[in-house]
């Protein structure tokens, strides 16, 4: 089946129903290990290096983040004083991180929406935008994102991205080295989804997903065309955690992933800047 870009796709109702049902198993699934909400709610920072590294600061800074799951992270965001809206266009996330607001009595805003669509009150009204693991690879229309991230920015404001590296996105398997999906491009790409990373012995129905590859270069241009300024880009070697359940962990304990004597980068890091004036 061929999709009309950018704008109208059929990718947002299957995606949504996808993540519909993530929402509802992450972190509330018997073997939360992935996750660890218990942990979350006793304390545990869940927040990484990258994105705290990027953000700075965050006391008293208004930060919108997008793609905010079911608000563990953007309530992360709260414990370390920003005051946070967190944005998803699963409704089932959405209420699931309101009650995690709630038990946890951290404040927070949750809207519904998608972001490739922000809503208008959202314009404007934030220093910082953060989006983090997992978050481009669902976007059709990558200019439409950026756009709306930079829009909900205050002049001097930044936004700060830390996502798969698109060249661990391609690979499928380690051994063999298998590729299976394109460096960028952004075409839509058809998979039938079983399970989930977040626990992969957990059985769910199989649900058919699209996706979209976009090469770094994409990425910075999108940001760029945007009207931010790009500060910082970082292509990484090793995580802390391993988000493509291929990778392999090192004696000191981060994952890699391995090409011929070297390391292929699996996570990137940006942080691009709105002007100071508007
Ligand atoms: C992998 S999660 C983001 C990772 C997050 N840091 C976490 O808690 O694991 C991806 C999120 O993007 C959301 N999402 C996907 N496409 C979206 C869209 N077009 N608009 C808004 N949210 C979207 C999903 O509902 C999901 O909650």
């Amino acid at each position: 089946m061929t999709e009309t870009r950018p704008g109208t796709n059929d990718g947002l109702a299957l995606n949504r129903a996808l993540w519909d049902v993530w929402a509802t198993v992450h972190g509330s699934a018997p073997t939360d290990l992935f996750y660890d909400v218990e942990g979350f709610v006793a304390g545990r920072q869940t927040l990484r290096s990258l994105e705290r590294g990027l953000a700075g600061d965050v006391t008293g800074l208004d930060l919108l983040h997008l793609h905010c799951h079911f608000g563990m992270d953007t309530l992360n965001w709260a414990r370390l004083g920003a005051r946070v809206t967190g944005v998803d266009f699963s409704p089932i996330a959405i209420e699931r991180a309101r009650l995690l607001a709630e038990r946890t009595g951290l404040p927070a805003t949750f809207v519904e929406a998608d972001t490739q669509r922000l809503p208008a009150n959202l314009a404007g009204g934030f220093d910082l935008v953060v989006a983090t693991y997992g978050v481009l690879c669902w976007i059709a229309d990558l200019d439409a994102w950026m756009r709306g991230a930079a829009t909900a920015l205050r002049p001097g404001g930044r936004l700060v991205l830390v996502d798969l590296h698109p060249a661990c996105q391609a690979v499928a398997t380690l051994e063999p080295l298998l590729v299976d999906w394109p460096y960028g491009g952004g075409e839509p790409h058809r998979e039938t989804v079983t399970g989930t990373y977040a626990d992969p012995a957990l059985s769910l129905p199989a649900q058919e997903t699209v996706q979209y590859p976009y090469s770094i270069g994409e990425i910075v241009t999108a940001a760029a065309t945007a009207g931010l300024t790009i500060k910082h880009l970082g292509e990484h070697v090793d995580a802390e955690f391993d988000p493509r359940g291929i990778l392999v962990r090192g004696e000191d304990g981060r994952y890699r992933l391995p090409f011929g004597d070297s390391h292929l980068p699996v996570l990137y890091s940006l942080r691009a800047d709105s002007p100071a004036t508007h």
